[in-house]
Formats: C-alpha cells, sequence, structure tokens
C-alpha cells in the first residue's frame, strides 16, 4: 500500500540532467483519472471540445508524423474507439488535458510534484500541458520531435520506446530543428531503421516511463496488447531561449546563411538573442502572443 509520502513519479534526481534522456517511475497507473473507464469517459468529452488526434495502425515508423490522421484515417468516434481498443486498430491522442478542469487537477498533481526538483537546476517552468495516449496492439507513433520536456509514464499495457538524445544531429538535423520551432512544419525529420541503433530503447511496463528532453526525436511500437499512456509537458527558460535561438537561426537561413548549432557557439547565441524582435518570426499560430510560451499551461492545440 503507497503511503501519501509515496511520490507519484520519481527518478535518481542526483543524476538529474534537463537535457539527458533518463528513465522514470512513478504509480500513476493508481490514479482514478488515469483507470480506463474514465478515460473512455473522458474521451468522448474531449472529442466533442475537438481536442482528439488519431490515426489508424497502418501508419508506420516513417509515416509524415503531422499527415499521419489524415494518411491513414481512423473514422470511428472517440468512444467506439476507446471503448474498443483491442480491437480498433487505431492510435488515439487525448490532447491538452490542462484544458479540461478535471483532467487540469492531474496535469497539476504530477507536475506541482516535481517542480521543485526541476526548478533546482532547470528554472521556469511554464505552459504545462498533459496528453493520454490510448492504442491498439501493434500500433506505431512515427519518429518525430516535439518541443517541450516530457514525462512518458506507461499506465496499462507495454510499450517499446525509441528517444533519441535531443542534440543528435543524425537523427534529426540541425536544419530541421531550425524549421520545427519557427513554422511547427516537421517536413525536414526523415525516418531511417538505420537509426535503431542509435536510440535509448525502453520497455515499458505499468510504473516505468521515460524522461525525454525538448526535441529529442522519438518514436514507439505497441507490442501485442492495447495501452495506455500519459504524458506531462512543459517549458523551462532554457527551452525558450533555445527555440527561440532555433527560429533566429530558421531566419539566418532564409537569408542564405548557414548557422552553426544553437548551442555550439555561445557567444553566438549571446550576440543573436537581442535581435530575436527582428529576426525571429512570430509564432506560427498568429492568434498567439510573443509571450505565449511563458503562460502557465499549454493554450495551443499543436500536437
Ligand atoms: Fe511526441
Amino acid at each position: 500500500m503507497n503511503t501519501p509520502a509515496t511520490p507519484w513519479l520519481d527518478l535518481d534526481w542526483a543524476t538529474f540532467d534537463a537535457w539527458k534522456v533518463q528513465p522514470v517511475r512513478h504509480r500513476l497507473q493508481e490514479h482514478p483519472l488515469l483507470r480506463p473507464g474514465r478515460v473512455v469517459e473522458f474521451g468522448a468529452r474531449h472529442e466533442r471540445a475537438g481536442r482528439v488526434r488519431t490515426h489508424g495502425n497502418s501508419a508506420t515508423a516513417g509515416t509524415p508524423f503531422n499527415d499521419a490522421p489524415s494518411l491513414h484515417p481512423n473514422n470511428k468516434s472517440a468512444a467506439q474507439t476507446l471503448s474498443d481498443i483491442e480491437h480498433a486498430k487505431a492510435w488515439m491522442s487525448l490532447l491538452n488535458i490542462q484544458t479540461d478542469e478535471v483532467y487540469r487537477t492531474l496535469v497539476d498533481t504530477v507536475l506541482d510534484e516535481v517542480r521543485p526538483r526541476i526548478e533546482a537546476t532547470d528554472p521556469g517552468m511554464s505552459y504545462r500541458g498533459g496528453w493520454i495516449f490510448v492504442t491498439s496492439p501493434n500500433t506505431v507513433t512515427p519518429f518525430h520531435i516535439d518541443k517541450e520536456h516530457n514525462f512518458l509514464v506507461q499506465v496499462h499495457g507495454r510499450k517499446r520506446i525509441y528517444v533519441w538524445d535531443a542534440h543528435d544531429q543524425l537523427a534529426v538535423s540541425e536544419a530541421a530543428r531550425d524549421l520545427f520551432h519557427a513554422t511547427h512544419s516537421r517536413e525536414l525529420i526523415h525516418w531511417s531503421d538505420e537509426l535503431r541503433a542509435r536510440a535509448h530503447v525502453f520497455e515499458l511496463e505499468p510504473g516505468m516511463g521515460a524522461y525525454m528532453p525538448s526535441t529529442s526525436p522519438h518514436m514507439v511500437e505497441n507490442l501485442d496488447g492495447a495501452s495506455i499512456t500519459a504524458s506531462f509537458t512543459y517549458y523551462t527558460r532554457a527551452t525558450r531561449r533555445n527555440s527561440l535561438l532555433h527560429r533566429i537561426h530558421q531566419r539566418l537561413r532564409e537569408l542564405g546563411m548557414k548557422p552553426p548549432a544553437v548551442g555550439a557557439l555561445p557567444w553566438l547565441d549571446a550576440a543573436l538573442l537581442p535581435m530575436a524582435g527582428m529576426l525571429a518570426k512570430p509564432p506560427a499560430t498568429a492568434k498567439l502572443p510573443a509571450t505565449h510560451d511563458e503562460l502557465p499551461y499549454a493554450e495551443h492545440l499543436w500536437a
């Protein structure tokens, strides 16, 4: 029996490095909001709010992530898919669960608990979000990157997760990262089976998970059963700075230059940042203010 002192999510904080992939352990499979019945009920509600992303299980590791829903459509509703996920042949993500007042409490439960540990080395947590992934047997999440730092936790079933280092330029080029930060396009991200040999591989069961730094490439293979996975994400002062530098570099590329990787020349990064107002593109969604990434919770519906 867990006592109240047992953390929901834990890792080896002595070795925690915000930019390094690391295993985590957790007990979120015990959380009432992550029981399969509650997730089905929430999925139907969240779909009515327009916050469900789904594709069929014919998608592969190399399917362009942004286009998977249109290339491999799943035409069943969230309720139909989630209530019979064993046979639905589908991948379904409940997006930005922090926008739901009930599920925001789950995001707070997890991130409030780890926040002091994170802030000790990686201050300025913002743009907090949560995601729930429900997947049929033998389903793949295509190779991609995301902007947020991410705690991925396995709640039900098993999964194999491949994660590459956040700065691995053979897995994802610097040009692809620059374009992604500036426009949210993932069109320069290309899968190759040879990349598997360079990955951190996690064989996840309930109670296990992984910390993935911002823009760590990843790809997920469900094994022979259905699976529920949750993800808790955020930005920090360092990820906001990193993203801004990539957006500046993208502008330099458009002007015909070939900037070195973000972080390779700290003096150049420091010199470029004050020019961000002139050089960085505004956020890809015009409705968002330039400082939207400093908001406490994620406001957009990108996935
Ligand atoms: Fe992802």
